[in-house]
């Protein structure tokens, strides 16, 4: 391997803008040890709007294609692939690219279903390449300084979490409204962010008992103009879930839900054996009151020149940049990945815990889920895709 990776962006919608400017981000500080040689899009002029803005800063655009098996066959200097296709696509895109001995870094959540998961995994240890989930919430300075705080023992043992999102939405987010397309709801699409984060600042969950609901069977096409009409929609708008941990006496209630008229509310919050920590107040400990501005001030204050370095490079906040960083030098550098197929696949098991045990109907372990053991909920979505 050069010191140079050659990457090609596959799926040029929102999110991969993100990463476009996670990409100028890292150049613009002179980190450069990569070139974004193909944009890929089933939309052409999706990928040749990507090519210039890559163009812009890079001075060199990138090589355009409609499909992956072209761009596979011909880029013949492409060492890695960036993947932010819809959640059906994840395994059909990722898998060729890795049987092709590419490197990958994949959108949340690492596929559609556990098993479309697993053949990813498996087909990057045949292939001996990096498999690696683009996961960035743990990346934000609000959640190091969260994490630095519990893991120094501000709040003493952590005993209970308390994540409560419950809002209002009813405008159409197109595929992501369709279990067939995007897996599940919300608890899979954002949820497994905040699974990562359970699994980040706590540690494994180990069983999960909830129920889902799809209170509104439909979404308004124009929310200002309900004249225009209402589309069917099929995934939950209201999840209410119990959350054991491993190997501790930690519990959780996670509620995501966004079928809330009148006025939603929210609490995240983890208490202690000493005191709690809350995502809007900060710490709260006998005596000590730190507000979340002065909490991660005392995170920043407390980080040697080489963890800024580490969790910050050249005093870069993006996100994107970090994982997309921490990718290239993983590739070039075998440096260690945070967020790595695998962590991908566990925290995407808490989120499938939910959905099997609302269809079982009985407490599940996420190890079961891991285990492909429970797939009564996944069933149908693996049969559609001919993985089972
Ligand atoms: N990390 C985050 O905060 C975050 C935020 C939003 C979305 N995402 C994730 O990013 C991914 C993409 O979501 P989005 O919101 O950008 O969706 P999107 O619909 O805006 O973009 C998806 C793009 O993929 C393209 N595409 C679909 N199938 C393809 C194929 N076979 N080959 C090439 N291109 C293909 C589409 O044409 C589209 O341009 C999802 O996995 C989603 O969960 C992550």
């Amino acid at each position: 391997m050069s010191d140079q990776l050659n990457i090609a962006m596959i799926g040029c919608g929102g999110m991969m803008g993100a990463h476009v400017n996670g990409f100028r981000e890292l150049w613009n500080h002179d980190l450069r040890n990569f070139r974004i040689v193909a944009c890929c899009d089933i939309r052409r002029e999706a990928a040749e709007a990507f090519a210039d803005q890559i163009a812009d800063f890079q001075g060199t655009r990138p090589a355009v294609y409609t499909d992956v098996e072209t761009l596979l066959a011909q880029q013949s200097d492409l060492d890695a692939c960036d993947i932010s296709v819809t959640h059906r696509e994840h395994h059909k895109v990722t898998l060729p690219c890795l049987q092709a001995g590419k490197h990958v870094t994949i959108e949340k959540p690492l596929a559609i279903t556990m098993r479309a998961g697993k053949l990813m995994l498996d087909a990057a240890a045949q292939s001996g390449v990096k498999l690696h989930v683009a996961e960035n919430y743990r990346r934000a300075l609000s959640e190091r300084a969260n994490n630095w705080a519990i893991r120094t023992g501000r709040i003493g043992e952590p005993w209970m979490v308390f994540w409560i999102d419950a809002g209002l939405r009813r405008w159409y987010w197109t595929w992501r409204e369709h279990r067939m397309e995007a897996g599940a709801g919300w608890t899979l699409d954002g949820g497994v962010h905040f699974a990562d984060l359970f699994r980040y600042h706590i540690g494994p969950v180990s069983e999960v008992y909830a129920v889902t609901r799809a209170f509104w069977p439909h979404r308004y096409r124009d929310e200002k103009d309900p004249s225009a009409g209402l589309i069917d929609v099929d995934v939950e708008d209201a999840m209410i879930a119990t959350l054991k941990f491993e190997d501790r006496p930690t519990v959780g209630q996670w509620t995501l839900t966004s079928a809330c008229l009148g006025e939603g509310w929210g609490k995240r919050a983890v208490f202690g054996s000493e005191g709690m920590l809350d995502w809007g107040m900060g710490v709260r400990a006998g005596d000590v009151v730190l507000s979340r501005g002065e909490l991660e001030a005392e995170f920043l204050d407390s980080l040697s020149e080489e963890e800024r370095e580490k969790y910050f490079p050249c005093g870069i906040f993006d996100t994107i940049a970090h994982e997309l960083k921490e990718f290239i030098d993983a590739v070039l550098y075998d440096a260690p990945m945070e967020t790595d197929g695998v962590e991908g696949y566990k925290a995407e098991a808490i989120c499938y815990a939910v959905y099997e045990s609302a269809a079982t109907g009985r407490p599940v372990k996420t190890a079961d889920i891991e285990a492909l053991a429970v797939e009564e909920y996944q069933r149908d979505i693996n049969e559609s895709l001919g993985l089972v």
